[in-house]
């Protein structure tokens, strides 16, 4: 009888102590399973942010090159700006004058009155300080192209 009422005590107490360590075993699988899945979700919203970044990147790349591509693509508008850029000491750069500037700003004014002012200057006809001069220095090929890109350019 003792013996038996001994083996139920061991068995109990055999019990318990697994009901002990299995809940252990629980509360350590849980921890393990929430840090696993914090990580995870940190994981990904990382890969998020990362994926976000390198799009964004792509894109600006993407649209600087666009936004580049017609100033270096075509020989001819890189001559343009180039022989515009004479003018820019004075009239600004593509003819949008500093504010306040005395001299004119060339940026959006009608074609044909910038190349009748040019032609005037040219042949003396309009006086001026520093015009005529530079004038003569162009071909007339060269002062209808002047025109066109100034007259082309935004106004400011
Ligand atoms: C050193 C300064 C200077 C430079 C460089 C210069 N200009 Fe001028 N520009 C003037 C001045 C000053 C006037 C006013 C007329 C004058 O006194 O010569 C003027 C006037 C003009 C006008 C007449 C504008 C109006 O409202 O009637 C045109 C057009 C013009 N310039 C075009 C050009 C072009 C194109 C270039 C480049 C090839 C150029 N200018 C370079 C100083 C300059």
């Amino acid at each position: 009888m003792r013996e038996a009422l001994g083996f139920a005590a061991l068995t109990t107490s055999l019990r318990i102590a697994l009901t002990v360590a299995r809940r252990a075993a629980l509360i350590v699988a849980r921890r393990a399973a929430l840090t696993a899945a914090r990580r995870g979700a940190l994981t990904a919203a990382r890969r998020g942010a990362l994926t976000a970044a390198r799009r964004g990147a792509l894109t600006a790349v993407a649209l600087a090159a666009l936004t580049a591509a017609p100033a270096f693509a075509q020989p001819e508008t890189l001559y343009l700006r180039t022989l515009a850029s004479n003018c820019a000491q004075c009239h600004g750069t593509e003819g949008h004058a500093a504010p306040g500037s005395a001299l004119p700003a060339l940026a959006g004014m009608p074609r044909d009155y910038l190349l009748a002012q040019l032609q005037a200057f040219k042949a003396g006809t309009r006086t001026s300080t520093i015009m005529q001069q530079l004038a003569r220095g162009y071909s007339d090929a060269q002062l209808e192209q002047l025109a066109a890109f100034f007259a082309a350019q935004r106004k400011p």
